[in-house]
């Protein structure tokens, strides 16, 4: 069997186990009939029942009482900040792996699928890299050697780690700057210059052969000049067989909704290159929902059908595979502190509310993921 027949096999394996968890054994998953709307079943049990992913971005501590609803609404899940490199590591090569191994016993234990996220990402230094990273490159006298050397061996340090217990990886996360279609220019695009994407990918394969590798972007359009040079760099990756397995499309939603067109033509763009596609980081925040509509319907409403709409073009594509939401309730956030959503704090982004209460969008979502059953 062919490693990428393996991978498949492997994740339909963790499907099935994620759908016993679900369910509560096999035998309750085979006397739920999830595939009718508004079943009694959950947004994981559906999910499961569907062969689709529904995750959630969850905190570092395993402990958190919120990792009971994890359990019981999602089927994945995706350490929000722990497996990053800076907060593995403060210091390059001084890992602690506690928050990370207890994240994937977790898993393991649950049922649920675990996306590492993210193995390199230039932005946040001391989160999303080691600060003292950039420092070491002024001081070498040769960076881009230096660079080769510690971030390979980043990589086979935390893959190879966790090779065959995490299934796949956000394996860099944003190489495209915010707004454009540039290169990102960071502290390993300016080592290596494109190059780290390829090389990062390369080692990864070589730590866990069997763990799908993504390329992770955030985009504020699917049209725009940046939307068409993350097309190209993926296919510019293929074509150099470089193993980019999938494609994480953020879709963190700030002040406007996608036309369901566009974003759906997008997905297919993307899938039709041959690589699997998921949504990775969704949240809709407050000014979204306005401009997508400015009636007096109640804000959830309106916001289960921008969620609708989004997971709708993915559920279309065969080889999109999932949704993950970027947090588990409503009162932890990232929104909320971040700039410009910051000011429309509590944003209430997500599917479950403040009180861990599944909001009008969980149903939606729960209902057209139902569809997926039954055709
Ligand atoms: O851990 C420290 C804590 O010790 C300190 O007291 C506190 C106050 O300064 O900061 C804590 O670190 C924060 C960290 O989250 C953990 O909570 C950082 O300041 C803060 O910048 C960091 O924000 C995270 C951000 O990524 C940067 O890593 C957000 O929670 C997280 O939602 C966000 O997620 C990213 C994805 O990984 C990639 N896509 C974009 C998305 C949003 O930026």
């Amino acid at each position: 069997m062919n490693s990428s027949a393996r991978r498949t096999s492997l994740l339909s394996l963790t499907a099935l186990l994620s759908l016993a968890v679900a369910c509560g054994s096999p035998d309750d998953c085979r006397s739920l009939d999830c595939s009718q709307e508004a079943s009694d079943c959950t947004l994981a049990q559906t999910a499961s029942q569907a062969g689709f992913w529904v995750g959630a971005a969850v905190p570092g501590d395993v402990s958190d009482p919120r990792m009971e609803a994890v359990v019981t609404h999602f089927n994945s899940i995706t350490a929000e900040n722990a497996m990053k490199w800076g907060e593995l590591a403060p210091r390059v090569g001084d890992y602690d792996f506690g928050q990370a191994d207890a994240l994937v016993d977790f898993a393991h234990a649950n049922g649920l699928r675990l996306r590492g996220h993210t193995l390199v990402w230039g932005k946040f230094p001391g989160h999303g890299y080691p600060a003292e990273l950039r420092d070491l490159m002024a001081q070498a006298s040769e960076p881009a050697d230096l660079m080769r050397e510690i971030l390979a061996e980043h990589i086979r340090t935390v893959v190879g780690r966790y090779a065959g217990r995490v299934a796949s990886w956000d394996v860099v996360n944003e190489p495209l700057a915010l707004l454009g279609p540039a290169l990102e220019l960071n502290v390993f695009s300016e080592a290596l210059g494109a190059d780290y994407i390829a090389e990062a990918f390369h080692t990864a394969h070589a730590a866990d052969p069997e763990a799908m590798l993504f390329l992770n972007e955030n985009l504020l359009s699917y049209t725009d000049a940046k939307a068409r040079a993350f097309v190209e760099l993926v296919a510019g990756l293929l074509d150099d067989g470089v193993p980019v397995h999938g494609v994480g499309i953020q879709a963190h939603l700030f002040l406007s909704v996608p036309p369901p067109e566009d974003f759906r033509a997008y997905l297919e763009e993307l899938a039709d290159l041959g690589v699997t596609v998921e949504l990775t980081e969704v949240d809709v925040a407050k000014a979204a929902i306005r401009s997508w509509e400015d009636t007096e319907r109640p804000i959830f409403d309106a916001q289960a059908d921008v969620y609708r709409s989004l997971v709708a073009a993915c559920l279309a594509l065969p080889g999109c595979r999932g949704a993950t939401f970027w947090g588990i309730d409503d009162e932890h956030t990232w929104l909320d502190s971040f700039g410009l959503s910051a000011a429309d704090a509590p944003n209430e982004p997500l599917l479950l509310d403040m009180q861990l209460r599944p909001k009008p969008a969980y149903f939606a979502l729960r209902d057209v993921i139902a569809e997926r059953i039954a055709n």
